[in-house]
């Protein structure tokens, strides 16, 4: 699967911790920093793969879970600890779920938005990874 854990470096302090990510943490150049918040329960994001951008989600705040397939196998991941990101490369079909009350997932991109680097359809997408 073309997804790994990155740890992000923090300052421990008594008086609360702090979590730093510079270039050197993504292995990517940062073009787009967004977030999902007000999240209600039972709702779905995500339902897609990229074909050229990487992302990095990371937990702010609370928990959900990110259900990945690249064609081969499946993979659940519950992200809740905002200093432990999921770096998710191309062509990796997401879907994040379990949002708990009051999540927030912080998106960092290494690309800008655009609508043709998606894959909206799963059929299309077994269809993409699979002519290669
Ligand atoms: P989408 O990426 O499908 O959201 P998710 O994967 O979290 O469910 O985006 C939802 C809508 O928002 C879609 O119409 C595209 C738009 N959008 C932007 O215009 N710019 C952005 O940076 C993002 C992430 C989404």
């Amino acid at each position: 699967m073309n997804i790994e854990i990155i740890e992000i470096p923090k300052i421990e302090d008594y008086r609360g911790n702090i979590a730093v990510i510079e270039n050197d943490v993504v292995p990517f150049d940062i073009k787009r920093v967004y977030y999902l918040f007000d999240v209600p329960s039972n709702s779905h994001r995500g339902g897609h793969a990229h074909k050229n951008l990487i992302q990095l989600l990371i937990p702010l705040s609370g928990s959900f879970d990110v259900v990945l397939n690249d064609g081969r196998e499946n993979q659940i991941i519950t992200l809740n600890k905002p200093d432990k990101g999921l770096l998710i490369k191309p062509t990796v079909w997401r879907e994040l779920e379990n949002f708990s009350s009051g999540a927030v997932c912080l998106v960092i991109a290494s690309e800008v938005y655009e609508e043709d680097d998606y894959i909206r359809e799963l059929d299309q997408f077994l269809a993409y990874v699979n002519q290669s």
